[in-house]
């Protein structure tokens, strides 16, 4: 039996550059779908996965970020002085207890094995969780949550959210080479990152969801740069599987519900669409605006 995971990693120091011009001078992790930030779908959902710290590994031009999860005087007095009760308490479902976030700066992007390696006191001796805001996902039972309770039961080692892909499109993920099924759970015995579809192991892709093992650490202090120049979490998990000395299990966990890869601009779109659908109080006027355009297109 595992030990709850009670932490979570918010890896948020890099630079969105499929997003310019808006994250020039503001962060990927604040546009919004709607009329949250993908942050707040992030930590809502760690929230609900009953984590408990929430660690935010952040750069440069990233301060919005911790301006959000602050608690605003100002804006706080003048709400309660127009009596905007209800605005009121949307601002103050943000606010955790004193001592719940913390921020670490990652100086360089050098790339997310970095970024979460950045956190590595904070995180001490325990498995932690990893939430890549721009992946977003809708479904029924939180993501993390799903897998907070298999990573409780079934499993040991680390655990990746994974979804099947097209072939064609492997070269933007890690990819688990399976050894055995049992679903949810697929048992790898090899991790690659964005391998061309010809060399991909499979067309299980890694999303944005973690629980790591704190071995982790160890792997990643000395993990040369891979892919892209970049310091690959993927890598690190990859290394883990064949060290001799402790070889570390790696899952891949699949969920239930629909990803959104909003680091894209299609997959923003696309999530403001399904997330105004699935809201009562927007869903009439969307499919509206849907069939409006579908009219005039
Ligand atoms: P991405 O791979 O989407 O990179 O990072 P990016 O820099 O944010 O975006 P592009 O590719 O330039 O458009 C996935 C997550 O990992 C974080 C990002 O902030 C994002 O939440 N990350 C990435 C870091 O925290 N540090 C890094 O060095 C790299």
């Amino acid at each position: 039996m595992q030990s709850a995971v009670k932490k979570a990693i918010f890896p948020v120091g890099g630079l969105g550059t499929r997003f310019l011009p808006v994250t020039k001078s503001s962060p990927k992790e604040m546009l919004p779908v709607i009329d949250k930030p993908l942050i707040q779908y992030a930590v809502e959902e760690a929230r609900a996965a009953g984590i408990e710290q929430f660690i935010f590994v952040t750069g440069r031009g990233k301060s919005a970020i911790e301006d959000f999860f602050d608690y605003s005087y100002e804006l706080n007095a003048e709400l309660q002085k127009r009596g905007k009760t209800k605005d009121l308490e949307i601002i103050n479902d943000l606010l955790m207890a004193p001592g719940q976030i913390s921020y670490i700066r990652q100086q360089e992007p050098l790339g997310l094995g970095h970024a979460v390696w950045c956190a590595r006191h904070l995180i001490g001796d325990e498995p932690f969780a990893v939430l890549l805001a721009d992946d977003l996902i809708q479904s029924q039972t939180p993501c993390l949550k799903q897998m907070v309770d298999a990573y409780k039961n079934k499993s040991s080692g680390h655990m990746v959210a994974v979804q099947e892909v097209p072939l064609e499109e492997t070269r933007h993920y890690g990819v688990l080479e399976i050894d055995t099924i049992s679903k949810p759970l697929l048992k790898a015995k090899g991790i690659v990152e964005k391998p061309e579809p010809h060399t991909a192991p499979s067309q299980m892709a890694v999303i944005g969801r973690y629980i790591l093992d704190p071995s982790v650490f160890g792997v990643l202090e000395s993990q040369a740069k891979g892919v892209g120049g970049e310091i690959q979490l993927t890598d690190a998990l990859a290394k883990g599987l064949t060290d001799c000395s402790s070889p570390m299990a790696l899952h891949g966990f699949l969920f239930e519900g629909t990803r959104f890869d909003c680091g894209t601009r299609q997959g923003l779109l696309r999530a403001t669409v399904a997330f105004a659908l699935a809201r009562e109080d927007l869903k009439d006027e969307m499919l509206l605006i849907l069939k409006d355009y579908q009219l005039h297109s």
